[in-house]
């Protein structure tokens, strides 16, 4: 079969990003940007460069410094959003501008108030507008799956002729059906007159559990491009995953008519690193990357992978890189090989302080811990990039006290704004106690949404990561904490979620406002 190239564009910095709690810091961005690029993801959605002077900042270090992906920016269809993409994306080698405006009866008469005659003048002069910046424009219907296919027909070819050399139709709301998606996405391509000028792309997301079928279907249908995210993250229920798509082309080479340029072997790493920055877990069923996608329970699966590995696996644990992180380090590694692990990585320091905090991090776990693997490092960076957010409240001491037949205690000395305060508290756990003790300390009203744990490597002497969801007044953050001891860990991440409300960073929704 002759393949047609399906680019890959990653949206886990944007779209991923606008999970709930999902927030990530520039250089975290930067980190999974690189492992992306190490990937060879055709295109990196960044940001979405009006949002914030964060996420501005975050696309321009992006662009900085990857340059073998094409890096993009989301604006919506106007002036301002425009030259703040253009802005921020000065830097790159490659850059993309993806303009968007919403095309269903809703969202134009509920949302933007404006009639279908308004928006197609609304897209032209944004797809016009962003040429200015760049060759390489990107344009999406918002809410596709729901818009009239005469008017989506219409919009688009107004798109193209307006200088959009990629044309997305995204399922904004999840309400897709493989057949049905994938067939307007192929009559689309029949019926806008100037469809080959341009790519077609989809963007699905996963409200009902479909959206690496629907992206799937379309490609059968024509597209060329699928927008998707590592792990699946993504608003609600995420969007489609990336490592689906890609391993579901590898594997059955056989029916689809395309191939994707992306090096399969980094994709465990690259969901270890997003599951650890973010703080979402990967559930152990989930494909690909959970971690029982290649575990073999059954007697009569163990006995068929022994005798001949095709019996029951389809793909290789190592060609998505699940054996990659074995190399081990110990109490006696020096900073030269530490330093080494983290750049095989792709975790660079920005100066020597940097390094040698985290090093001396690296040496406080190698005494509780005797191997260090790849995932433990990866936390130890986030814990250490976490500290070094703005820090109102810093954890100087915890004594937890945990007994049979009496309410379990616990007492910190907490640093506010550098000065310490103790507090003390039981609760219904050690874990319990300390954090009452916490909110009676910092008074903040949040709510506790959301508590995680996960065991970063198997055994006993593991670090436990956890993850603690805050929410106040709508604002919802994600703070984790990772040690070797679970109630440290959860203190850490108590206080990480803390200090990220306290840096008030509230970002715009793209699809919640208008134009
Ligand atoms: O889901 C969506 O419609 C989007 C667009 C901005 C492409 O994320
Ligand atoms: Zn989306």
């Amino acid at each position: 079969m002759n393949k047609q190239q399906l680019v890959i564009f990653d949206t886990t910095l944007r779209d991923g990003e606008q999970s709930p709690g999902a927030s990530m810091t520039k250089e975290e961005k930067v980190r999974i940007a690189k492992i992306l690029e190490k990937m060879r993801v055709d295109v990196i959605e960044a940001g979405f460069a009006i949002a914030s002077p964060g996420d501005f900042e975050a696309i321009k270090a992006v662009a900085e410094t990857v340059k073998d992906s094409t890096i993009c920016s989301l604006a919506r269809a106007n002036k301002k959003d425009i030259e703040r993409a253009g802005e921020a994306l000065k830097p790159a080698n490659s850059s993309r501008i993806h303009t968007f405006i919403a095309t269903s009866p809703i969202h134009m008469e509920y949302k933007l108030r404006m009639t279908p005659d308004q928006v197609v003048d609304y897209a032209v002069s944004a797809v016009k507008h962003a040429r200015n910046y760049t060759d390489n424009v990107e344009f999406s219907c918002e809410d596709a799956s729901r818009t009239e296919f005469e008017f989506m027909c219409r919009i688009v070819e107004a798109a193209i002729n307006a200088g959009a050399n990629t044309i997305n139709i995204p399922d904004t709301v999840g309400y897709g059906e493989p057949g049905q998606f994938g067939e307007t996405v192929g009559r689309l391509i029949e019926n806008v007159p100037n469809s080959d000028k341009a790519i077609f792309s989809v963007h699905c997301h996963n409200d009902l559990g479909l959206a690496v079928a629907n992206s799937l279907s379309a490609v059968m249908h024509g597209a060329r491009q699928v927008e998707c995210t590592i792990n699946g993250l993504g608003e609600r229920a995420g969007n489609a995953s990336l490592e689906e798509i890609v391993m579901a082309v590898k594997t059955r080479h056989d029916l689809f008519p395309v191939e994707t340029s992306v090096q399969s072997e980094h994709i465990v790493p690259a969901s270890r690193l997003v599951s650890t920055i973010t703080g979402f877990p990967v559930q152990p069923n989930k494909a690909i990357v959970g971690a029982n996608a290649f575990a073999h329970e059954a007697g009569i699966h163990q006995d068929g992978v022994l005798k001949r590995r095709e019996t029951y696996e389809i793909m290789r644990a190592q060609d998505v890189g699940w054996h990659a992180n074995k190399l081990v380090l110990g109490k006696h590694s020096g900073r030269a090989a530490f330093k080494a692990r983290l750049e095989a990585l792709g975790i660079k320091f920005e100066d020597d302080d940097a390094l040698n905090a985290a090093f001396a991090r690296f040496k406080e776990l190698a005494d509780k811990k005797h191997e260090i693997f790849d995932e433990d490092l990866q936390a130890l960076v986030s814990d250490v990039s976490a500290s070094t957010a703005p820090e109102k409240y810093g954890l100087v001491s915890l004594e937890a006290i945990s007994k049979t037949g009496d309410k379990p205690q616990a007492s910190l000395v907490i640093a506010v704004d550098g000065e310490d305060h103790a507090v003390s508290s039981d609760g219904d756990g050690p874990v319990d106690a300390a954090f009452r003790a916490l909110e009676e300390l910092a008074q903040s009203g949040a709510k506790l949404k959301l508590y995680s744990v996960n065991a970063i490597t198997s055994g006993t002497d593991s670090q436990g990561e956890v993850t603690v969801r805050l929410e106040r007044e709508g604002i919802i953050v994600n703070g984790s904490g990772a040690d070797t001891d679970i109630v440290v860990a959860s203190v850490k991440a108590y206080i990480n979620a803390l200090n990220i409300l306290e840096s008030g960073m509230v970002k715009a929704h793209p699809q919640l406002e208008g134009v």
